[in-house]
Protein backbone atom coordinates (compact mmCIF):
# COMPACT_ATOMS: atom_id res chain seq x y z
CA UNK A 1 0.00 0.00 0.00
CA UNK A 2 2.87 2.53 0.87
CA UNK A 3 4.74 1.36 -1.70
CA UNK A 4 1.77 2.09 -4.28
CA UNK A 5 1.24 5.46 -2.98
CA UNK A 6 4.70 6.68 -3.33
CA UNK A 7 4.29 5.55 -6.92
CA UNK A 8 1.09 7.72 -7.43
CA UNK A 9 3.04 10.42 -5.72
CA UNK A 10 6.30 10.26 -8.02
CA UNK A 11 3.94 9.97 -11.35
CA UNK A 12 2.30 12.79 -10.36
CA UNK A 13 5.29 14.93 -9.73
CA UNK A 14 7.16 13.72 -12.73
CA UNK A 15 4.51 14.77 -15.01
CA UNK A 16 3.77 17.74 -13.53
CA UNK A 17 7.75 18.44 -13.98
CA UNK A 18 7.03 17.69 -18.04
CA UNK A 19 4.03 19.62 -18.33
CA UNK A 20 5.31 22.98 -16.92
CA UNK A 21 8.70 22.13 -19.05
CA UNK A 22 7.16 21.94 -21.95
CA UNK A 23 4.72 24.50 -21.28
CA UNK A 24 7.44 27.12 -20.57
CA UNK A 25 9.91 26.06 -23.45
CA UNK A 26 6.63 26.54 -25.57
CA UNK A 27 5.74 30.08 -24.18
CA UNK A 28 9.60 30.90 -24.58
CA UNK A 29 10.62 30.06 -27.92
CA UNK A 30 10.01 32.45 -30.98
CA UNK A 31 11.95 32.86 -34.00
CA UNK A 32 13.88 35.30 -32.62
CA UNK A 33 14.71 32.98 -29.75
CA UNK A 34 15.54 29.88 -31.82
CA UNK A 35 17.59 32.33 -34.35
CA UNK A 36 19.61 33.03 -31.07
CA UNK A 37 20.18 29.70 -30.07
CA UNK A 38 21.03 28.32 -33.33
CA UNK A 39 23.61 31.79 -32.99
CA UNK A 40 25.42 30.27 -29.81
CA UNK A 41 26.46 27.31 -31.98
CA UNK A 42 27.56 28.85 -35.28
CA UNK A 43 29.18 31.65 -32.69
CA UNK A 44 31.22 28.38 -30.40
CA UNK A 45 32.42 27.59 -34.08
CA UNK A 46 33.52 29.99 -35.68
CA UNK A 47 34.17 33.67 -33.30
CA UNK A 48 34.77 32.75 -30.20
CA UNK A 49 38.72 32.26 -30.32
CA UNK A 50 38.91 35.97 -30.98
CA UNK A 51 35.86 37.90 -29.87
CA UNK A 52 36.13 35.52 -26.75
CA UNK A 53 33.31 33.87 -24.43
CA UNK A 54 31.93 37.80 -23.08
CA UNK A 55 32.43 39.37 -26.57
CA UNK A 56 34.44 41.50 -24.36
CA UNK A 57 37.55 40.95 -27.36
CA UNK A 58 41.38 41.28 -26.83
CA UNK A 59 42.88 44.31 -26.17
CA UNK A 60 44.26 46.44 -28.51
CA UNK A 61 44.30 43.33 -31.44
CA UNK A 62 40.32 41.96 -31.92
CA UNK A 63 37.58 44.49 -30.85
CA UNK A 64 34.57 43.62 -28.37
CA UNK A 65 31.32 42.75 -29.80
CA UNK A 66 29.66 43.47 -25.63
CA UNK A 67 28.24 46.91 -25.92
CA UNK A 68 29.67 47.91 -29.19
CA UNK A 69 28.55 50.46 -31.43
CA UNK A 70 28.66 48.71 -34.87
CA UNK A 71 25.83 46.38 -33.39
CA UNK A 72 23.51 49.75 -32.44
CA UNK A 73 20.09 50.02 -34.25
CA UNK A 74 21.87 52.13 -37.03
CA UNK A 75 25.32 50.36 -37.79
CA UNK A 76 23.92 46.97 -38.06
CA UNK A 77 23.67 46.83 -41.61
CA UNK A 78 27.80 47.28 -41.76
CA UNK A 79 27.96 45.04 -39.30
CA UNK A 80 26.12 42.12 -41.09
CA UNK A 81 28.79 43.32 -43.91
CA UNK A 82 32.06 42.72 -41.65
CA UNK A 83 30.62 39.00 -40.66
CA UNK A 84 29.56 38.25 -44.45
CA UNK A 85 32.65 39.06 -45.95
CA UNK A 86 35.32 39.79 -43.32
CA UNK A 87 36.94 43.38 -42.72
CA UNK A 88 40.27 44.47 -42.66
CA UNK A 89 42.05 47.81 -42.22
CA UNK A 90 41.43 50.60 -40.19
CA UNK A 91 37.97 50.14 -37.93
CA UNK A 92 36.55 51.83 -35.05
CA UNK A 93 34.91 50.62 -32.05
CA UNK A 94 33.31 52.52 -29.14
CA UNK A 95 35.91 55.20 -30.12
CA UNK A 96 39.07 52.91 -30.18
CA UNK A 97 40.79 52.47 -33.30
CA UNK A 98 42.13 49.01 -34.28
CA UNK A 99 43.37 47.48 -37.48
CA UNK A 100 43.67 44.39 -37.97
CA UNK A 101 42.35 41.43 -40.27
CA UNK A 102 39.31 39.22 -40.04
CA UNK A 103 38.90 36.87 -42.55
CA UNK A 104 35.97 35.76 -44.87
CA UNK A 105 34.39 32.93 -42.77
CA UNK A 106 32.55 32.22 -45.82
CA UNK A 107 29.13 31.56 -43.71
CA UNK A 108 25.76 30.49 -45.32
CA UNK A 109 23.45 33.22 -45.15
CA UNK A 110 21.14 32.04 -42.45
CA UNK A 111 24.18 31.06 -40.56
CA UNK A 112 25.09 35.07 -40.65
CA UNK A 113 21.37 36.05 -39.51
CA UNK A 114 21.58 33.44 -36.08
CA UNK A 115 25.10 34.64 -35.25
CA UNK A 116 24.00 38.31 -35.77
CA UNK A 117 20.81 37.94 -33.46
CA UNK A 118 23.33 36.18 -31.02
CA UNK A 119 25.45 38.98 -30.67
CA UNK A 120 22.91 41.64 -30.67
CA UNK A 121 21.13 39.89 -27.72
CA UNK A 122 24.01 39.08 -25.30
CA UNK A 123 26.59 41.15 -22.96
CA UNK A 124 24.30 43.43 -22.56
CA UNK A 125 23.18 44.18 -26.56
CA UNK A 126 19.63 44.05 -27.23
CA UNK A 127 18.33 44.59 -30.40
CA UNK A 128 14.69 43.26 -30.71
CA UNK A 129 14.62 43.33 -34.36
CA UNK A 130 15.51 40.57 -36.02
CA UNK A 131 18.10 39.86 -38.83
CA UNK A 132 16.88 37.19 -41.28
CA UNK A 133 18.36 35.88 -43.70
CA UNK A 134 16.63 37.68 -46.53
CA UNK A 135 18.26 40.73 -45.01
CA UNK A 136 21.88 39.38 -45.39
CA UNK A 137 21.51 38.14 -48.69
CA UNK A 138 20.48 41.88 -49.48
CA UNK A 139 23.79 43.09 -48.65
CA UNK A 140 26.83 43.24 -50.71
CA UNK A 141 30.06 43.68 -50.65
C1 LIG B 1 40.62 35.47 -36.50
C2 LIG B 1 39.94 36.36 -35.54
C3 LIG B 1 38.49 36.67 -35.76
C4 LIG B 1 37.44 35.78 -35.90
C5 LIG B 1 37.49 34.27 -35.94
C6 LIG B 1 36.24 36.60 -35.98
N1 LIG B 1 36.56 37.93 -35.90
FE1 LIG B 1 35.26 39.48 -35.96
N2 LIG B 1 36.79 40.79 -36.02
C7 LIG B 1 38.13 40.44 -35.93
C8 LIG B 1 38.95 41.63 -36.16
C9 LIG B 1 40.47 41.69 -36.13
C10 LIG B 1 38.06 42.69 -36.41
C11 LIG B 1 38.44 44.12 -36.77
C12 LIG B 1 38.99 44.13 -38.18
C13 LIG B 1 39.72 45.43 -38.52
O1 LIG B 1 40.57 45.85 -37.72
O2 LIG B 1 39.43 46.01 -39.59
C14 LIG B 1 36.70 42.13 -36.29
C15 LIG B 1 35.52 42.87 -36.38
C16 LIG B 1 34.25 42.38 -36.14
C17 LIG B 1 33.02 43.16 -36.06
C18 LIG B 1 32.88 44.68 -36.22
C19 LIG B 1 33.44 45.44 -35.07
C20 LIG B 1 32.83 45.13 -33.72
O3 LIG B 1 33.62 44.77 -32.83
O4 LIG B 1 31.61 45.22 -33.54
C21 LIG B 1 32.01 42.29 -35.84
C22 LIG B 1 30.53 42.62 -35.68
C23 LIG B 1 32.58 40.96 -35.79
N3 LIG B 1 33.94 41.06 -35.97
C24 LIG B 1 31.86 39.81 -35.58
C25 LIG B 1 32.39 38.52 -35.71
C26 LIG B 1 31.59 37.32 -35.72
C27 LIG B 1 30.09 37.27 -35.54
C28 LIG B 1 32.45 36.28 -35.91
C29 LIG B 1 32.10 34.83 -36.09
C30 LIG B 1 31.14 34.51 -37.11
C31 LIG B 1 33.80 36.84 -35.98
N4 LIG B 1 33.71 38.19 -35.86
C32 LIG B 1 34.95 36.09 -36.11
C33 LIG B 1 38.64 39.19 -35.68
C34 LIG B 1 37.92 38.01 -35.78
Amino acid sequence: MKHTLYIIISIFFLSFNISTYTNDSYIKQTPLSESIERGAIVYNDFCIQCHLGKGEGLKDTFPPLAKSDWLSKDRFKEAIKVVKYGQKGLITVNGKNYNGVMANLELYDDEVADVMNYIMNNWGNTQKEMITEAMVKEIQP
